[in-house]
């Protein structure tokens, strides 16, 4: 076992264990370590051990069924199961939740749809470890605080289930790569359900840039920008957790939805891979000034410091030379915004308004809008499911696409859109980001999660 290795295990041990402590409170931290120096090596990728092998064009092995488990029934596991209630085939067959409230109310909805009631599971916050066990699931999604989703997804995998988790799927580089060997060394997807690869917009600029309209990629642009101050310091669900995260580091807390959709694009793992990141952070003001005008004056909360910058901005650099802005900002007043754009060789698409200008297009140097592409480039899943989705689909419709498209991988045993290697690549800029802004901007490496093997397609 090589150094690198045996810290890696004693790391990710180590952040189970303060999990397993009772730490799922805002108040600490299961994050194991002081904040590494900018000077660590962040891309060593250690040899796969004896019996692990790639998952890469994996296909499910779950031909007929998708029977789902949901750990944490939250706003976010209700919101998923929602759109899996009424999704042909998949049957929810266990649930957990520390809060037996909120997984009464996730049983009211299963019985509401006239669904068989599933196992129940609100035995405290590792009672996920005995639903794991049971041999009735294929999968288990967890909707859990950020700080579980990692031993939540190593428990499912060690006991021969498929993993999907909300994002980010880790937050420590150490995390993401018992990810990686977990689902390697059971032969068992872990997945990051990022509905925002399932987006109207991001699933047909997806397809116009490869049928080459942008002509060659060159930069993109991603983010998170969304205003979430009144929600952070709610007394209840993400409230109760997720302002924790602001006082324990500065960093990109959020990057996926932003950079899921980008790395499709850019065929990340299908070719091209993140190389390295430098990351600067604004000052920190929203939080403060919120606590400081709404709370009480002897509310506990106004002791807190909030050590995460309002505005996160990392620079990503691929292996292929194409650079990506990527933003955090949940402290501000704005607008929401993923930005989601992406400047070719030809062209530019811009989001938030959707707007596209191709060279020679009318109008000079315009945007022009996205329709007139539509009925050229829509996305089959969407024109297929569109009306559905738009009816019912939380987030647009995006929500209900991507549990469609998962029941049907699982039902039709075919290899799921992204893997686990593009969980971790997704969610790395978390640990990175923190890495780079300590160390004054310092350029910081991606380890490569698939060792070697981001060249091809993966099989999808
Ligand atoms: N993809 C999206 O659009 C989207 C939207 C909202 C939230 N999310 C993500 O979903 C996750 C959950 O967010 P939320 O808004 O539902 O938060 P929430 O606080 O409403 O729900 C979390 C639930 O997990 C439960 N829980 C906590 N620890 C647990 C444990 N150890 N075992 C079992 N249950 C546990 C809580 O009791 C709660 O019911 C987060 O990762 C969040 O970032 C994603």
């Amino acid at each position: 076992m090589t150094d690198a290795i045996k810290r890696r295990e004693f790391l990710a041990a180590a952040t189970a264990a303060a999990a397993g402590a009772g730490l799922a409170g805002c108040a600490q931290t299961p994050l194991a370590g002081p904040t590494p120096a900018s000077t660590q090596a962040t891309d060593a990728a250690p040899p796969r051990a004896p019996g692990q092998r790639s998952m890469r064009g994996l296909t499910f092995d779950t031909r007929g069924r998708a029977r789902i488990a949901i750990v944490g029934t939250g706003l976010r596991g209700r919101a998923v199961l929602a759109e899996l209630l009424t999704i042909e085939g998949a049957e929810i067959t266990a649930i957990a939740d520390l809060r037996p409230a909120n997984a009464a109310l996730a049983l009211e909805d299963i019985k509401a749809a006239k669904r068989p009631a599933p196992a129940v599971y609100t035995g405290g916050e590792r009672d996920f470890e005995r639903l794991v066990q049971r041999d009735d699931i294929d999968l288990v999604y967890t909707a859990t605080p950020w700080e579980w989703h990692v031993p939540v997804c190593l428990a499912a995998l060690n006991a021969g289930k498929h993993a999907a988790t909300e994002c980010p799927a880790g937050a420590t580089l150490e995390d993401l790569w018992a990810l990686v060997d977990a689902a390697e060394r059971n032969r068992r997807h872990c997945l990051q359900l990022e509905n925002c690869n399932y987006g109207y917009t991001e699933m047909l600029v997806n397809r116009l840039v490869h049928a080459g309209v942008l002509g060659e990629l060159l930069h993109c642009e991603a983010a998170y920008l969304h205003d979430l101050r009144e929600i952070l310091f709610e007394t209840r669900d993400e409230g109760l957790w997720r302002r924790g995260w602001h006082t324990r580091m500065d960093a990109n807390l959020y990057p996926t939805h932003g950079l899921g959709p980008v790395a499709r694009y850019l065929d990340i793992h299908r070719g091209d891979r993140f190389d390295y990141l430098v990351s600067m952070s604004s000052p920190e003001a929203g939080l403060s000034a919120w606590r400081d005008t709404k709370l009480a004056a002897n509310d506990p909360r106004r002791a807190e410091r909030y050590l995460a910058g309002d505005v996160n901005t990392s620079l990503i650099k691929t292996a292929r030379g194409r650079s990506i802005t990527l933003q955090h900002g949940v402290s501000s007043p704005r607008p929401y915004s993923r930005l989601n754009g992406v400047q070719g060789s030809k062209g530019i698409f811009q989001d938030y308004p959707p707007r596209i200008y191709v060279e020679g297009q009318p109008g000079e140097e315009t945007f022009g809008p996205l329709d007139p592409w539509q009925a050229t480039h829509e996305d089959p899943l969407w024109r297929e499911l569109g009306e559905r989705a738009r009816e019912q689909g939380g987030h647009g419709g995006m929500d209900f696409v991507m549990c469609w498209r998962l029941v049907q991988c699982l039902r039709e045993g075919l290899t799921p859109d992204f893997d686990v290697y593009d969980a971790a690549a997704w969610s790395a800029p978390l640990p990175l980001s923190r890495i780079s802004v300590a160390g004054g901007s310092a350029p910081v490496k991606f380890p490569d999660f698939t060792r070697g093997e981001w060249q091809g397609p993966n099989g999808t």
